[in-house]
């Protein structure tokens, strides 16, 4: 029951858009309504408020961030362990990209997929953000280097295991879905990139 009312509680967390929430807050378009469309920061970015993106970045991360943290500190006593965590940081995820209070129309999950990240384990947010800044670097292009760092990150999981964390099987199954739906989220920007017309990062919104 535990278990189920955490899953319940992240999905509701993460349904939070924070790109909507913070621009209308900000007195700023609505994200959905310019450039890719996506409720993202990276999106918001494009509407020219750095101040904007960085808040709805936070705000995003830290709602994957938090209720798996929170179970990590309180569930133990509730007789919630690994399988917990990955259970709330995947319905966080999941509340992201299809949150109940916005019909359902949510964002591609990278800022949220990085505050799981950190949450399941720091260096493991550390080794796919490294591999985001380094595709980022060379390309410009945030999607590609979302998708790729998603790709990565449950393989980094698994290499990390006995090296410098116990994976568990849980956590590995989350990544790996987290990282096929970051992917499917982004067929549009496949096809743009594919079509050489992806916006590339700090292009303004048209
Ligand atoms: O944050 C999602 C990013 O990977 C792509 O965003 O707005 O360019 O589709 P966008």
């Amino acid at each position: 029951m535990a278990s189920v009312l955490a899953t319940l509680a992240a999905y509701l967390i993460g349904s939070l858009s924070f790109a909507v929430i913070v621009s209308r807050a900000m007195g700023l378009s609505d994200p959905r309504t310019y450039g890719s469309g996506n409720p993202g920061a990276t999106n918001v970015l494009r509407s020219g408020s750095k101040a904007a993106a960085i808040v709805t970045l936070l705000l995003d991360a830290a709602k994957g961030w938090l209720p798996v943290m929170l179970v990590k500190w309180f569930g133990p006593g509730w007789g919630l362990g690994e399988g917990a965590q990955a259970l709330v940081g995947l319905a966080a995820f999941l509340g992201h990209l299809y949150p109940v209070f916005f019909a359902f129309k949510g964002g591609k999950g990278v800022a949220t997929a990085v505050g799981v990240l950190l949450a399941f384990e720091p260096l493991l947010a550390l080794a796919a953000l490294i591999t985001f800044a380094i595709i980022v670097f060379f390309f410009r292009y945030v999607s590609l280097a979302s998708m790729v760092a998603a790709v990565f990150a449950p393989a980094y999981y698994l290499i990390g295991d006995g090296v410098a964390w116990t994976a568990s099987g849980a956590k590995t199954l989350a990544l790996a879905a987290m990282g096929l739906l970051l992917i499917w989220r982004h067929r549009e920007n496949i096809r743009r990139l594919l079509a050489g017309t992806e916006s590339k990062l700090g292009q303004k919104k048209k």
